[in-house]
């Protein structure tokens, strides 16, 4: 029998799931919440043949150098920003994400969050706390109402078809851009229209990002695209917070310009602008749109299938099931 692989995990993860590997691998696991830099990536990978990361892991052609036996890479999350696809390619490393487990979860928490942002629920419950009530009154913490209103959606993957069909039990109207126009049957079940990214601003009054986070998406919410939205409009951000040009968007809160905004991501994980953190107005949570514990345990279940597909050893060996780069070679065997 040859050697067994080597498998580095970055970052603690549920114990009883992550066993399932130690049969086939020696795992080098992470006992605590770790920042690791680059030279500490490169260090690791240069030793494995697998290693299962987090979004808090940037994999570029900097990490892979040394990276000789490394043959795949699983990251935990559908979004995968934090993978450099063409390095790992170039460098005969398979990649893959962790879709559709999430999505349910992450809509019901995009809808909780689009919630919380235009009902005021945090706000209410700082201000309840900070003894601010004295008494109740009629004009207390006004919020937009969700039912008979238009809801945006940017980018309509399966986090965007969830949070439509929620928005349908709510009786609101569903407009969506995405890059593509979604067949008809689809449209047709989320009961959402395509228009194009200009109305969607403009016509939304509550608008949810939903989008990958690509070099193309970068501030496609800039101050031009925060303009176009209503003053009493409310903006959620559940994608990545590259997407939104954060100091544009303080602006826009603070100016009266825009009602509210809900954040569950950040330009600067886990940095969170001052700026945004002296409003009122904004509801800031941390990243936890997927973190429901059936759903986290989810998704390092398939990402470990996947990792072990990758080093073929899993039930779909050789092929993983999410895999994000097929030109890898061997890949397909
Ligand atoms: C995702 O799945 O992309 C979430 O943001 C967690 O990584």
């Amino acid at each position: 029998m040859g050697e067994r692989p080597r498998v580095w995990v970055s970052q603690p993860l549920f114990t009883d799931v992550l066993a399932r590997i130690d049969a086939h691998a020696e795992v080098v696991r992470t006992p605590e919440v770790a920042a690791h830099g680059s030279a500490d990536i490169a260090a690791h990978l240069a030793g494995v043949d697998g290693a299962l990361v987090t979004l808090n892991e940037r994999i570029d052609a900097g990490v892979l150098g040394a990276a000789r036996r490394l043959r795949v890479v699983a990251n935990l999350g559908v979004g995968y920003n934090n993978l450099d696809l063409d390095a790992l390619t170039r460098a005969g490393v398979m990649a893959t994400n962790t879709p559709d487990v999430l999505t349910e979860t992450t809509a019901d928490f995009g809808f909780a969050l689009l919630m919380a942002t235009a009902r005021r629920i945090t706000e209410g419950e700082r201000w309840l706390r900070a003894g601010e009530w004295r008494r109740w009154s009629f004009e207390t913490l006004l919020g937009q109402d969700l039912h008979g209103t238009t809801l945006g959606i940017l980018g309509m993957g399966r986090i965007g078809q969830g949070i439509a069909r929620r928005a349908r039990g709510f009786g609101m109207r569903v407009l969506y851009h995405n890059r593509s126009r979604l067949p008809e049957a689809t449209e047709r079940e989320c009961a959402a229209r395509f228009v194009d990214r200009d109305a969607l601003f403009a016509e939304a009054d509550h608008l949810v990002l939903v989008l990958p986070y690509t070099p193309q998406t970068r501030h496609i919410v800039d101050a031009a695209a925060l303009a176009r939205m209503k003053p009493t409009a409310t903006l959620v951000n559940i994608a990545r917070g590259g997407i939104v040009d954060e100091l544009a968007l303080a602006g826009a809160l603070a100016g009266g310009r825009l009602a509210a905004a809900g954040l569950d991501v950040f330009e600067d994980e886990p940095r969170v602008r001052p700026e945004l953190m002296a409003l009122r107005n904004v509801v800031l949570t941390p990243h936890i749109g997927s973190a429901s514990g059936a759903t986290r345990r989810a998704m390092v279940a398939l990402a470990v299938d996947n990792l072990l597909a990758g080093l073929g050893a899993g039930p779909h060996a050789g092929r993983p099931p999410n895999l994000l780069n097929p030109a890898v070679a061997g890949a397909a065997r």
